[in-house]
């Protein structure tokens, strides 16, 4: 019971450019800096980025690189069930130690050498497991073993080509045990067999080398990639079609989870998966303490993201840094990873999020200009762009998503949007753009002392920023030449 007048003795809430970290004490090599974090109870990452579940952002390309650096990717859900699955499942087997039997090129051994030797070029292998009709392994055929056929023996049975050695190994096999077998006997791929000696799926040499070179990738307990899946809060349907399919974390799309039809239905979510459930977006520790009880993991975000116009539209929102502090007060207590989603333009704002709570940061319009985003690059005034745009805006609603922002619409202008559609620069590819904004953060987790990300949110300080501090803080006075790879005029 106050006053109209009291309703604005009004708290103060802050974004990314209101705050700088205090520069601390430290001891600590930016390339020292661990950056390892969970983006939901059970999901640990070694990089602590997400790409928003966006159509211009995150399908399974952008989603595959995203696990093979060490972060995550998010399929959006502008598609049906059927294809979410199917998306789910195409990151799954993605680069897989063990390619899977309906997978393996096999040969059989009545085929004759010139036959398998076309068939091995067709399907661009050079070695094949023969099998029976049973799928026993006989033995294996390669492109070395043929050689010698190819001028004589051309209608020859494979059987009298092939190695009947087979070094063969079984499903548990590891990538080290795989690579010492593959020294030991000189060979390029070893069949993995059941019990009963039956092809179950073949590691090569090329398979044991890739694994080897992203030693940071996010995989499940049996070495898949991860894979992270937006599910509207009502589709029960593609919840359990992701869980099935072996989605890791489902995050609930919505762009005010503070509501409680939504809350329950979470809840629902959550009891009939064994994926985590990260729920969002919020922004405020009253939402926060409403889903305590059950979720996964928190992400925040009402209205930051660079497409987003929820907050000219409706009035309403939280400033990004504020939201992300008050929601952390409230799942740290409790345990619960806090994912900011939205808003972030360079590698400082990223660590300031951290810093101000959060475990791990998911953006979108970072990312939407990379060579794994779908859709192609266009060039408009001789630069190249891809095109970038909200999930509740027109084009993305029409396109069959955006339920997010939809209020009952069935033709086009009766749509309220609250996003927009753009451009934004090419950028090459996502592990470089990844570089660039693990190493900022890295460096300001040089800045500030804090070895690892548990750290930065415990020690890390802000000084509040003036509006002169702050251009301060750009180039300023200069033109600027050369562009830098992790700094861009446009971004201001
Ligand atoms: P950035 O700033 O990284 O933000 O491009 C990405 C995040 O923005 C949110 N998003 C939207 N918000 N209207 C909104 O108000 C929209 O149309 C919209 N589409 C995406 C979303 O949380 C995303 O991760």
């Amino acid at each position: 019971s106050g006053t109209f007048s009291e309703k604005l003795r009004v708290p103060e809430a802050l974004t990314f450019d209101d705050v700088l970290l205090r520069p601390m004490e430290s001891r600590v090599e930016p390339d020292d800096a661990d950056v390892a974090t969970h983006v939901s109870k059970n999901v640990k990452l070694e990089i602590p980025i997400l790409s928003a579940a966006m159509d211009t952002v995150t399908e399974s390309d952008l989603a595959i690189a995203m696990a093979r650096e060490g972060g995550l990717g998010v399929l959006h859900r502008n598609m049906t069930v059927e294809e979410t699955a199917d998306e789910v499942a195409r990151v799954k087997q993605a680069h897989e130690l063990v390619i899977r039997r309906e997978n393996v090129v096999t040969a059989n051994p009545e085929q004759t050498v010139s036959d398998v030797d076309k068939m091995m070029g067709r399907e661009g292998v050079s070695g094949a497991p023969v099998v029976d009709t049973d799928d026993t392994v006989l033995g294996i055929i390669s492109a070395t073993d043929i050689r010698p056929y190819l001028e004589v023996g051309e209608s020859d049975a494979v059987s009298e080509a092939m190695t009947d050695e087979v070094i063969t190994a079984s499903e548990d096999v590891t990538a080290r045990e795989a690579l010492e077998l593959m020294y030991d006997y000189k060979i390029e791929r070893v069949p993995i067999v059941d019990e009963q000696s039956r092809l179950v799926g073949l590691v090569t040499m090329q398979g044991v080398l890739e694994r080897r070179e992203h030693e940071y990738a996010a995989r499940d307990e049996s070495g898949r990639l991860r894979a992270g899946v937006a599910v509207g809060p009502f589709e029960i349907d593609r919840a359990t079609a992701a869980d099935e399919a072996g989605a890791d974390v489902l995050f609930i799309d919505c762009a005010h989870a503070h509501n409680l039809n939504v809350i329950d239905s979470a809840r629902e979510i959550k009891s009939l998966v064994d994926a985590d459930v990260v729920v969002g977006n919020i922004g405020t520790r009253e939402a926060a303490q409403e889903i305590a009880d059950f979720a996964d993991g928190m992400k925040v975000g009402i209205g930051p993201g660079s497409i987003c116009t929820t907050r000219v539209v409706s009035g309403a929102g939280m400033p990004q840094i504020t939201a992300v502090s008050e929601v952390a007060d409230v799942a740290s207590k409790h345990g619960i990873p806090v994912i900011a989603d939205g808003g972030i333009r360079y590698s400082g704002d990223a660590i300031k999020a951290i810093a101000a709570g959060a475990d791990a940061v998911m953006l979108g319009s970072y990312f939407a200009g990379t060579d794994e985003a779908p859709g192609r690059v266009i060039t408009m005034n001789g630069k190249r762009y891809k095109q970038y745009r909200g999930m509740g805006s027109v084009g993305a609603m029409k396109s069959g998503g955006g339920d997010r922002y939809l209020k009952d619409a069935d033709e086009e202008d009766e749509f309220v949007p609250e996003g927009v559609e753009a451009a934004t620069p090419y950028k090459g590819t996502l592990a470089s753009e990844l570089h660039q904004l693990v190493g900022g953060m890295k460096s300001g987790m040089g800045y500030v002392g804090a070895e690892t990300v548990p750290e930065v949110k415990a020690a890390a300080r802000f000084v509040r920023v003036s509006a002169a501090g702050q251009t301060e803080g750009h180039p300023h006075d200069v033109m600027i030449t050369d562009e830098a790879p992790n700094y861009s005029p446009q971004n201001e």
